[in-house]
């Protein structure tokens, strides 16, 4: 039996992970239509680990046979002047993942709820490296973002970016 606050924002975190995932398949639209299919598979397998995400949750709330009600999805609605606005966009989000994480962790602290931390663990390290992405990514486009032929070359790295489903396994 879960605590209350605890099992809320990890049901909460189902449809915030959803989201994430509607989310990148914005951007990855958004690349398309540019024209940029590299940076359109990068964003879209993003989706699909958001996606893994939000089941990891789902999943976990079920093996703990807590009850799982699933939430409308939130409109994308940011609008993007430029490919980095985009990029910004992307890691702004991340972060406010991570800061739900770690509330859910801190609620789960507080009433000694070892599992759910040690469930939490894993997503503790993966916000760690989806921001290191997101910053890579900003990273990139600012170095070769501004010429057409570099453009191109990261837009064929991107281009190589394969789905891995997720280490943690429930
Ligand atoms: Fe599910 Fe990008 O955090």
């Amino acid at each position: 039996m879960l605590n209350k606050k605890v099992h809320k924002l990890l049901n909460q975190q189902i449809n915030k992970e959803f989201y994430s995932a509607y989310l990148y398949l914005d951007f990855s639209n958004y690349f398309k239509a540019k024209g940029l299919d590299g940076f359109a598979n990068w964003y879209m397998i993003q989706a699909q680990e958001e996606r893994d995400h939000a089941m990891l949750f789902y999943t976990y709330l079920q093996n703990e046979n807590m009850p799982v009600e699933l939430d409308a999805i939130a409109k994308p609605d940011k609008v993007f002047h430029s490919h980095m606005d985009v990029l910004q966009a992307g890691l702004e989000h991340e972060m406010y993942v991570t800061s739900l994480i770690n509330d859910i962790y801190g609620a789960a602290y507080d009433v000694r709820d070892f599992r759910t931390m040690q469930f939490l663990d894993w997503f503790v390290k993966e916000q760690g490296e989806e921001e290191t992405n997101a910053n890579d990514m900003i990273s990139k486009m600012e170095l070769f973002g501004s010429d057409p032929k570099s453009l191109y070359m990261l837009n064929q790295e991107l281009a190589g970016r394969i789905y891995t489903a997720p280490s943690l396994v429930l």
